[in-house]
């Protein structure tokens, strides 16, 4: 048991001003979706390039919503990676259309476009792919393939707002992109997500589709025309989420200095596969730091590696479990062996300490400790 501080693998910096503008907001008369909620859409409008961007209580809820907005339901299928997380195969199912998994690559984890191509289909509505950090998908081989089909393209972009693609941030071009705001991401509201729309017709129904499919008729009574959800984002949120903007440019250069570290810092015997790495200001946002151990040269499973580091003081998570062999996955017919890449991410990833409330060196103490128990674990 150490007696060091634990370091959490994720989590958010929350200042004293933050903190103070939130009992602002709890004291103004008016907490939930309102005039912060406007802020935080303007100045994220303004980092995505002017296009129109709209909050919601989660990612999740902006992947569906961005999902209803596309027009998919039954009969509709939906290319995704098998190495993402389970929203995207929720949500698919949730609005009705059917999930089409495609395998990934091993080192940047991003979704294999010539297996996208490969996957379409006369049924296929759209391709939903989870850009992750250190490396985003290749925006212009995915635009090509998709403006070539006449496929939407919905960008999970959870993991990398900051990241920039030939100079222009994620969210300031493409299609429909989607961003979380949980505490583990590069900003956060508590809870919450944001969609970015291509123009005032999708922002107005992404406003009824957010808050309960409402429409405001001129006699001043409301209208339904399709069901909608209550994905509305309280201020309370927004406050939050206006100052975390403002502080994201720092948050993002302490990640980028932590994984720096990490590059620099991790040696294991035998080795660990590593994320892509960063040449210098390449545009990418680093949301997470995860290793492939070598499992079959270690005489320890993933689990027992991960309480030998909790032990230490050490957090860590797992991005993530294989799309297509969750039990809801398999009902679409899969089981192992069918994306082989994503079934060994899955199986031997581990994702260690980064945010940026963590210092180079706790960076240090991690490499330490995984060197340690790794070497001690060695078969060779
Ligand atoms: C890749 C990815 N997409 C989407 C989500 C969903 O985000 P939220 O928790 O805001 O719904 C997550 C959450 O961890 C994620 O990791």
């Amino acid at each position: 048991m150490s007696s060091l501080p634990y370091l959490k693998f994720a989590g958010p910096v929350l200042d004293e001003a933050t903190i103070a503008g939130v009992g602002e907001v709890l004291r103004s008369g008016w907490i939930t979706s309102g005039p912060w909620v406007r802020k935080l859409e303007e100045a994220l409008s303004g980092f995505c390039g002017g296009r129109v961007v709209k909050v919601l209580t989660s990612a999740t809820a902006a992947v569906e919503v961005a999902l209803q907005l596309a027009g998919i339901g039954p009969g509709d299928e939906v290319i995704t990676s098998a190495q993402s997380f389970f929203t995207v195969l929720n949500m698919i199912v949730k609005v009705g259309a059917t999930p089409v998994f495609v395998d990934c690559d091993l080192v940047t984890r991003n979704i294999d476009l010539s297996a996208v191509e490969a996957a379409i289909t006369p049924r296929t509505k759209a391709i939903l792919p989870t850009h992750w950090p250190g490396s985003l998908v290749d925006m212009d081989a995915l635009f090509a393939l998709a403006r070539g089909r006449g496929l939407r393209v919905i960008e999970d972009a959870a993991l990398v707002m900051g990241s920039q693609w030939k100079g222009r941030n994620v969210g300031a071009f493409g299609d429909l992109v989607t961003f979380s705001f949980h505490p583990n991401k590069n900003m956060t509201t508590i809870e919450g997500g944001a969609i970015v729309v291509n123009d005032a017709d999708e922002a107005k129904r992404v406003d009824a589709l957010r808050f309960h499919g409402i429409t405001f008729l001129p006699d001043r009574t409301r209208d339904v025309a399709f069901p909608g959800g209550k994905f509305n984002m309280p201020d309370v949120n927004a406050r939050i989420g206006v100052a975390q903007l403002e502080r994201l440019p720092e948050f993002l250069a302490v990640r980028r200095q932590l994984v720096d570290r990490y590059f620099e810092r991790f040696r294991t015997d035998p080795p660990c596969l590593l994320p892509p790495r960063p040449v210098s200001a390449d545009g990418q946002s680093w949301n997470m730091y995860s290793v492939l151990l070598p499992l079959e040269a270690m005489s320890l499973t993933r689990a027992a590696f991960r309480e030998a580091l909790d032990l230490e003081g050490i957090g860590t998570g797992v991005s993530y479990e294989a799309l297509h062999l969750c039990t809801l996955g398999r009902r679409y017919g899969h089981g192992e062996g069918d994306f082989p890449i994503a079934e060994r991410i899955a199986r031997e990833t581990v994702t260690l300490p980064l945010h940026a409330g963590l210092t180079p060196d706790d960076v240090d103490r991690v490499c330490a400790v995984v060197a340690k128990t790794i070497g001690r674990a060695s078969r060779q």
